[in-house]
């Protein structure tokens, strides 16, 4: 992969490289996520029909966090942050927080976050640690029983749109590690990332609805593919 210098990477991260910790990922063959179907629990509309449903499905996420660790993969990625000389950001659309356990600085969240609150009284956001339930206070405002679970549910903006852009425009190398490809924005990044001319690669366990877009796949666990990977790009840059 390495036969131009790469300078920028831009890595996006799905359910699939927080597997192996132990974290269930959203489309495995039985079509529910968790026991519940996604349009119950991660759609505005159910969170305005039944509130303290959504909030038991993700304090009892929140507090899964406690029973999991980062894996391998995570752990790579946060070497090469640390090690990469160029530009790198890793854009993930997990709100579990393995890649910042793991030590990843250069990390947007841009489904979201558990460990955040989002308060509809004055749209202050906050860090948020153990059950939220349905009458939380807000940490900024006070007022109470309007802090959401500050997730990006379906048919709302994902954060960071421009600074993900930005980086997809200077990307070199485009890397998508453990996503079906099935959720847009996010889905069409390797796109962009291409039309600007970046060199683009999957990790996955098996070819993503976008598979055919990349120019370099590799197929296998996250925990195996991606420190495999890392070492070579570091050492790569290594020798340049
Ligand atoms: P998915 O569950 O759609 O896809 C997970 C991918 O990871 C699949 O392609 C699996 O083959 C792959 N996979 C599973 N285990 C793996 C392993 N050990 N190593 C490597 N790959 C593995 O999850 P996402 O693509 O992250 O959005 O889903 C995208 C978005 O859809 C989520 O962020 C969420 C969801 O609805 C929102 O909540 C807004």
């Amino acid at each position: 992969m390495a036969d131009m210098p790469m300078r920028n990477i831009v890595i996006l991260t799905g359910a699939g490289i927080s597997a192996e910790s132990g974290l269930a990922t959203f489309r495995a063959s039985d079509g529910l996520w968790e026991d519940h179907r996604v349009e119950d629990v991660a759609t505005p509309e159910a969170y305005a029909r039944d509130p303290a449903l959504v909030h038991r499905f993700y304090d009892a996420r929140r507090a899964r966090l406690h029973e999991v660790e980062p894996n391998a993969a995570h752990l790579a990625l946060a070497r090469l942050d640390a090690e990469w000389p160029g530009e790198l950001l890793i854009v993930t659309q997990n709100v579990d927080d393995l890649h910042e356990r793991a030590g990843a600085k250069r990390l947007l969240h841009m489904h979201g976050e558990l460990n955040s609150g989002w308060c509809l009284a004055c749209d202050g956001r906050f860090a948020w640690v153990g059950p939220m339930g349905e009458e939380a206070e807000c940490k900024v405002c006070a007022a109470h029983g309007m802090v959401r679970p500050d997730i990006v549910w379906f048919g709302e903006m994902p954060y960071d749109m421009d600074r993900i852009d930005e980086a997809l425009m200077n990307a070199d190398l485009f890397v998508s590690i453990g996503t079906s490809g099935a959720v847009y924005p996010a889905a069409g990044f390797v796109q962009t990332a291409k039309y600007r001319g970046a060199q683009t690669l999957e990790i996955n366990l098996e070819p993503s609805q976008g598979s055919i877009f990349f120019g370099e796949r590799r197929y296998g666990p996250a925990g195996l593919e991606v420190p495999k990977w890392v070492d070579e790009m570091l050492a790569g840059a290594d020798a340049e």
